[in-house]
């Protein structure tokens, strides 16, 4: 039997799907650990798991580097990779959203040019430019999205609010949702047709414990 391989994303749904992945009687002890290591092996089970930034788990998973990937939906729609999505996780719920300053709140639809600075720029595009047919300026930007208002880099951010802290913390607020965000359970198309038994009883244990089959 072959080893499957596990792409995690870094941090928080990492430890959840840790979580998952141990109650359905896979060793992840090793990689609670905190270690620095970023490959882990369960023997027993013929699992590798493998700790990736989240952007780049649908790449590990498309290319076969990786079977399956524990990874946010918020990732997915930026990255659109070739896979097959399984499972909504229903964790790590979060939502994507415009926000800026409130004297904007009902006003970005009479904005020329709009200036929208995104960790997700795609995400940011798709939503103006394809849904709302508004011509908008893209600046990407890699993190701290929500300073970019505050100084004047843009009129508002595309990113994610989870509890909505760092944005009332900044003096922020929500304008317009884009779309709700959860973990997904992802499979590459390939290790779909050559594992299926295996890797649809993961995918039926998962859904069993948190999800709703996609
Ligand atoms: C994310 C996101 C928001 C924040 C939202 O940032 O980009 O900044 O979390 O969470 P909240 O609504 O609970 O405050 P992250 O922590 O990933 O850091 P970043 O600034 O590097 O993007």
């Amino acid at each position: 039997m072959r080893y499957l391989t596990v792409a995690l994303a870094k941090g928080r749904l990492a430890e959840l799907a840790m979580d998952i992945f141990t109650q359905i009687g896979m060793d992840c002890a090793e990689m609670k650990e905190k270690t620095r290591k970023l490959i882990f092996t369960d023997e027993a089970n013929k699992m590798k798991f493998i700790l990736v930034k989240a952007s780049d788990v649908p790449t590990y998973v498309e290319y076969g580097a990786a079977d399956i990937g524990i990874v946010g939906k918020d990732t997915l729609l930026e990255e659109s990779r070739n896979l097959y999505e399984m499972v909504d996780l229903g964790f790590g719920k979060c939502k994507m959203a415009v926000c800026g300053p409130a004297a904007l709140k009902g006003k970005l639809d009479t904005i020329t040019n709009l200036r929208v600075a995104s960790k997700y720029p795609h995400i940011a595009l798709k939503y103006f430019q394809d849904d709302k047919g508004q011509t908008i300026d893209i600046i990407k930007l890699n993190g701290s999205v929500e300073l970019a208002p505050l100084v004047g880099l843009s009129d508002v951010i595309v990113d994610i609010v989870e509890t909505g802290k760092t944005l009332k913390e900044n003096g922020l607020d929500v304008l317009e949702d884009v779309c709700p965000l959860s973990a997904r359970f992802v499979v590459n198309k390939v290790s779909m047709k050559m594992e299926k038994e295996r890797i649809m009883h993961i995918v039926e244990e998962f859904t069993k414990l948190t999800g709703v089959e996609a």
